[in-house]
């Protein structure tokens, strides 16, 4: 299985900046030549480039619409292509709007997902429930064919049809929910492993349940979107909506290697590294090697060890 990687340097979808310097620290911090040590070969796509919107008045509470709607179109394109190549997609964020154009174009390719969600965030509400506005807390409601009647047509939008259903989408690492997001998980009967369900299970059972549950749903590819605000702030504090609580570094890194583990690893968006939101620059290093060690656990690390196939020792 080679890898495919997309950049995608886009920070609309929430408010504050650095996070469009994601990509290029990732690649920086050796994502490449660490995945080919570990005998993956790894194409980079390079970085996609967005239109401006100069008039990009909000559209009732929602900011940036036009942008967001814009970059997810280009980024929907980009991803079935990569697909289409034969790679595994690595979507390098850039903020969590982007999940919109990577599921939709993933989808757009390969047909019925499953999506593990992982982040302290829901993400799914709806430009009328949103009370922040920020794209970055709604790209869910936007997949899921159960919320249509919620979400109002806005512009730069209208290329988006909803491609997930909820009973393919499974959440782990929830402590950050807003009440009409709340109320839309329950609504739903969504999958989630919240925090509470972390500490009362293990991540071990937690793992075995998530990939039980996506087995009863029929073995689809899987598409990891992985927020690295789900990790707990004291390991990955370079992000834009830190949440105390999280997910241990070793939590993380188990969700990966057992999602590889499944063989149906097919695309994976590692997003909201953002360097300008850490107090030290260690906080800097540890998100960011933090993300490339998800991704390493992705694609065939493991903690055991690994060796070549072909090994004979001298
Ligand atoms: N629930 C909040 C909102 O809708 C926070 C979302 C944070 N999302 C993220 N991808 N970090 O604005
Ligand atoms: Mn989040
Ligand atoms: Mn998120």
């Amino acid at each position: 299985p080679t890898v495919g990687i997309i950049g995608a340097p886009f920070s609309k979808g929430q408010p504050r900046g650095g996070v469009e310097k994601g990509p290029d620290l990732i690649r920086t911090a050796g994502l490449l030549q660490k995945l080919q040590e570990q005998g993956c070969e790894a194409k980079d796509y390079g970085n996609l480039t967005f239109d401006e919107f100069p008039d990009d008045e909000p559209v009732g509470q929602v900011k940036n619409v036009r942008a967001v709607g814009s970059a997810n179109q280009r980024l929907s394109e980009a991803v079935k292509a990569v697909k289409k190549d034969g790679h595994t997609t690595v979507m390098l964020g850039g903020d969590h709007s982007l999940a919109i154009g990577s599921i939709h174009g993933h989808s757009a390719a390969v047909g019925q997902l499953s999506v593990v969600w992982v982040d302290a965030h829901a993400d799914i509400n709806t430009p009328l429930t949103t009370t922040t506005g920020n794209m970055h807390g709604q790209p869910v409601s936007f997949l899921l064919h159960e919320l249509q009647s919620k979400v109002p047509a806005l512009p730069n939008f209208s290329w988006l049809k909803p491609c997930l259903s909820a009973r393919d989408l499974v959440y782990i690492g929830l402590r950050d929910v807003d009440p009409g997001e709340h109320y839309f998980l329950k609504f739903l009967g969504v999958k989630v492993f919240s925090m509470t369900e972390v500490d009362r299970l293990g991540i071990g059972k937690v793992m075995e349940e998530t990939c039980d549950y996506l087995c009863t749903r029929g073995n689809n590819p899987i598409h990891l979107s992985y927020d690295v605000d789900a990790i707990d702030p004291t390991v990955t504090p370079a992000t834009g909506t830190p949440v105390v609580g999280g997910l241990t570094y070793r939590d993380g890194i188990y969700i990966t290697e057992q999602i590889r583990h499944t063989g149906l690893l097919s695309a994976v968006d590692m997003v909201e590294v953002n360097p300008l939101r850490a107090q030290t620059e260690e906080g800097v290093r540890s998100t960011v090697s933090t993300a490339v060690d998800l991704l390493l656990g992705c694609f065939g690390r493991l903690r055991e060890g690994n060796h070549p196939q072909d090994y004979v020792p001298p």
